[in-house]
């Protein structure tokens, strides 16, 4: 079977379903996989029930009613089979779309459609719902904005420098339906709609640029040295999507040279974007930012306002959305500060900091990947936070780069390795990954993820670094 055809069994399998309830991960491609399928469903006049969960794990299984609703998993259950079988959840009536590796359970087999098993490492799961809804009706076509979303907020659009297979085709259904615009060189930089352009510079580090990265006033300086543009008439900053497209060349082409002259190689300065042109609103006209928009919403426990968003609105639930965003981005910004200033602890083959109740367990996994640039880039970072709904729980988040991943290092292997051993559960994917486990366990637990990765690294032939 190929990807396109299980994606029309699984949409038969949907349309003769009766009512749905869709569980769906709190995160952007989790968010677009539950909007895209609402919407999908509700154009085929099935009745559907949304059920947001950070993630499927004992204590959270009891948002899942025990009622003869169809159970349509997304962006979870592949790697969480165990606890569906626990909740007695019959194999017909249930289905997984998710690109987490997989733990299935021996004795029971739930129908699911997961990228990884098409080889489609760069595919998230909001790919696969917009490949089933596609198959539920031909008028869903409009619905591949979302998967771009989704696509991008889970980072596939970030090693190639944009969306490659199936993720890219999504693009190009977007780009006919006349609703996403693919922006083929465009600068990689988070922010390009909506930051001034130095803070756009500046707060980027992929590629490291010397004199700009991490200096907001270098950046600035450098901008008009070139004499370009940087303010719009009324006094206010422009961002990088209002510049003139002559000068965003002559900047282009100053920070290539800046790269090149500290011996650096400028492949990374440009990337494919995404942008949404019928958008009236400013941090949605771009995919990653609509995506950081609805993992501010997901990570504050208002996944629900994040779905609406998809769905259409930009006004109550918008609203909303742009005061979660702030509060989101001031705290990011908080515990990254707090993980350089404490500073991690490292081990031979990772390093490691706990949090403790400063800061939820849903948004560590983020500061965690945004610190890993700024310490140690040849040991994976793990972070710990205490669960305020259980003091003898933590949460763990561990989180990599492709080149350690290039060099054999799985963090979902190690995780899940470590979680059998200690405790508690955990998956996720090579790059990232997350955990819950016992409280009194979490030393144990970083000393087993350590020995873990010692093994990866020595069956890689790298030895200890
Ligand atoms: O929570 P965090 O952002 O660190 O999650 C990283 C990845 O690990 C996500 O893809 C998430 O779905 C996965 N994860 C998991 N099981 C957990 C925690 C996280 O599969 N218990």
């Amino acid at each position: 079977m190929d990807l396109r055809s299980d994606a029309a069994a699984a949409a038969d399998l949907i349309a003769d379903a009766g009512e749905v309830t869709i569980v769906s991960h709190i995160d952007a491609d989790g968010i677009c996989s539950e909007a895209i399928l609402s919407l999908a469903l509700g154009r085929a006049g099935i009745p559907v029930r949304p059920v947001f969960v950070r993630q499927l794990e004992p204590m959270t299984m009891g948002a899942i009613p025990k009622d003869r609703s169809f159970k349509l998993f997304t962006d979870l259950g592949s790697g969480q089979q165990n606890l569906l079988v626990e909740h007695g959840l019959p194999e017909d009536r249930v289905l997984i779309l998710d690109h987490h590796v997989g733990q299935p359970v021996e004795g029971h087999k739930y129908r699911e459609v997961n990228a990884l098993s098409y080889g489609c490492e760069k595919l998230s799961a909001s790919g696969i719902a917009y490949l089933v809804a596609r198959e539920l009706g031909e008028e869903n076509g409009d619905l591949a904005r979302l998967a771009v979303i989704g696509n991008v907020g889970d980072m596939m659009a970030r090693t190639d420098l944009g969306l490659i297979g199936p993720a890219r085709e999504i693009a190009e259904d977007g780009v006919r339906h006349g609703t996403v615009e693919v922006v083929k060189k465009d600068l990689n930089c988070f922010g390009i709609s909506t930051r001034p352009v130095h803070l756009c510079l500046a707060y980027s580090d992929d590629p490291f640029i010397p004199g700009i990265t991490g200096n907001p006033n270098g950046a600035l300086q450098f901008l008009q040295r070139l004499g370009v543009t940087l303010k719009h008439p009324s006094g206010r900053w422009l961002a990088w999507e209002e510049v003139p497209q002559e000068d965003k060349r002559r900047v282009i082409s100053a920070l290539a040279q800046q790269l090149l002259s500290h011996g650096r190689a400028p492949d990374r300065l440009l990337a494919e974007a995404y942008l949404f042109p019928r958008e009236t609103v400013k941090p949605l006209r771009n995919a990653s930012e609509f995506a950081t928009v609805l993992n501010a919403c997901g990570r504050w426990a208002k996944p629900t306002v994040g779905s609406h968003i998809c769905k259409g609105d930009r006004g109550i639930h918008y609203r909303e959305a742009e005061r979660m965003l702030t509060h989101h981005r001031g705290m990011i910004r908080d515990l990254l500060q707090f993980i350089l200033e404490k500073g991690v602890t490292e081990l031979s083959h990772l390093q490691h900091i706990h949090v403790g109740d400063r800061f939820p367990d849903t948004i560590i996994g983020i500061g965690a990947g945004m610190a890993l640039s700024k310490l140690n880039r040849n040991k994976p970072i793990l972070i710990m936070a205490g669960m305020m709904e259980d003091p003898l729980v933590t949460k763990v988040s561990m989180r990599t780069n492709e080149e350690m991943v290039q060099r054999g290092t799985d963090l979902q292997q190690a995780i899940v390795e470590a979680t059998a051993e200690v405790g508690g559960s955990g998956g996720g994917h090579r790059i990232a990954a997350g955990a819950y486990v016992p409280k009194e366990l979490e030393e144990r637990f970083i000393h087993c993820v350590n020995r873990r990765l010692e093994g990866q690294d020595a069956r890689a032939g790298q030895g200890h670094r």
